[in-house]
């Protein structure tokens, strides 16, 4: 029987990918809107794999028994004023999950839930690689200082971004 502490935070997390995937979305249209698609590829495999790491709690949910409660999903910022700043906002927004990440490790090993900590192993590991992604094309970004031709160069390197579905161990 796992710990209802536990199981609220492994919900909690399930919506926290689901807006991750929402607000990703969001960022895919800015691009496409202005004609980036190459960024716009970037966050259309990012959208994807938030999908698969909702999924990866939801089954993990399911597998362990768990009560899975539905929320509400925020809505997301969806105006943007350039995409330096999309980027910021998105490693921002991979350092929260990070910590989120952290936090569920923490119940884990509070509640001696040894089980859980192993499966919560495999996004400590998914997170230091999707900071270190993105904080990579915020670098780029940050030293082309908006010029357009290093601009369409990331975009040419975003767009050879492919979807390879998580396997997450559960
Ligand atoms: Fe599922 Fe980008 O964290």
């Amino acid at each position: 029987m796992k710990h209802e502490k536990m199981i609220k935070a492994l919900n909690d997390q399930v919506n926290k990918e689901l807006f991750s995937a929402y607000f990703y979305l969001a960022m895919q249209a800015y691009f496409s809107s202005i004609n980036l698609d190459g960024f716009s590829n970037f966050f259309r495999v990012q959208v994807q794999e938030e999908r698969d790491h909702a999924l990866g709690f939801f089954n993990y949910l399911n597998k362990i028994g768990g009560k899975i409660t539905f929320a509400e999903i925020q809505k997301p910022q969806s105006e943007f004023s350039s995409p330096l700043e999309v980027f910021e906002l998105t490693l921002k927004h991979e350092q929260f999950v990070t910590q989120s990440i952290y936090s569920l490790m923490d119940i884990a090993q509070d509640v001696k839930d040894h089980t859980t900590s192993i499966f919560i192993q495999w996004f400590i590991t998914e997170q230091a690689e999707e900071e270190e992604n993105v904080a990579r094309v915020l670098n780029k970004l940050k030293l082309i200082k908006g010029d357009g031709s290093g601009l369409f160069m990331i975009d040419n390197e975003l767009a050879q971004r492919v979807y390879v579905p998580a396997v997450i161990p559960i």
